[in-house]
């Protein structure tokens, strides 16, 4: 893993954006074609931002949704599937495939459809976020390390809904669901790179449990360690708590 600190979100954004997308062009010079992962909330604002102003041959790009609340409808402001079409895909050219979580079908139905689809299309490039609970997707504290299903049903802590409530996606905590479908921490890593970006003061706390201590279900994005090809974009408000000698480890 290599943590690579900018100065604000927005030059956190520019600068993973076109690293994603640089990444994304080299898969296609190699396999004629690219599967990614995107992820939603407020950490991917301007890294999709980015990577959707970048020149890249859509057309051989498979895109993958991470996590998506069970029963919310589209037509919510805090819909990921209606996040990633309005940030994403309504601003680029024609993608080859795209397979959004669909949290309003039968959710173990559901899982097992995409399942099915992800083990065909092995995933070359994953963008993920963590979250103020250290959560990689959906994946809340305790997470499932164990499980091989690409998709699962997980039940979302209090301290995840408050921070959707929090970023105002909400109005109130009644509203966020109680599950989501979400990537499973085992397919996560089975992507070739991962490129996460995570920005603001909320997550450094996170951030400092995640890169600095042993890889814990507890921090479940503090499996990134292990991967062999992540990169971590921070802005200098969320890793403002790390230590000189965890740059030096993951420089
Ligand atoms: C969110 C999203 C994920 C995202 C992660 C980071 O809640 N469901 O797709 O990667 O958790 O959180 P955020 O970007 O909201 O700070």
């Amino acid at each position: 893993m290599k943590i690579i600190v900018k100065d604000d979100p927005l030059e956190l954004g520019k600068a993973a954006g076109h690293a994603a997308a640089q990444m994304i062009r080299r898969i296609i010079n190699e396999k004629d074609r690219a599967n990614i992962i995107l992820a939603t909330g407020t950490s991917q604002f301007e890294t999709l931002s980015q990577l959707t102003k970048e020149d890249l041959d859509w057309s051989k790009v498979t895109m993958f949704h991470l996590d998506e609340y069970i029963g919310l409808p589209e037509s919510s402001p805090a819909s990921f599937r209606k996040y990633l079409k309005k940030r994403f895909i309504q601003k680029i050219a024609r993608l080859r495939d795209i397979f959004l979580i669909n949290g309003e079908e039968d959710p173990v139905k559901e899982c097992l459809r995409l399942g099915e689809i992800i083990k065909k299309n092995p995933v070359d490039l994953a963008l993920v976020g963590i979250g103020e609970n250290g959560h990689l997707g959906f994946n809340d504290p305790p997470a499932d390390f164990e499980t091989k299903e690409p998709f699962i049903v997980t039940e979302l802590e209090v301290k995840c809904r408050n921070q959707q409530l929090g970023e105002g996606w909400f109005k109130t905590i009644d509203e966020v669901p109680l599950r989501a479908i979400t990537m499973s921490i085992h397919q996560i890593m089975k992507s070739g790179q991962v490129l996460c970006s995570v920005p603001d003061s909320r997550k450094a706390h996170a951030v400092q449990e995640c890169f600095e201590n042993e890889v814990s279900n507890l921090f479940p994005a503090s499996i990134l360690q292990t991967h062999p090809d992540c990169i971590c974009f921070l802005d200098k408000f969320s890793a403002s708590l790390l230590k000189k000698n965890t740059f030096e480890r993951w420089l």
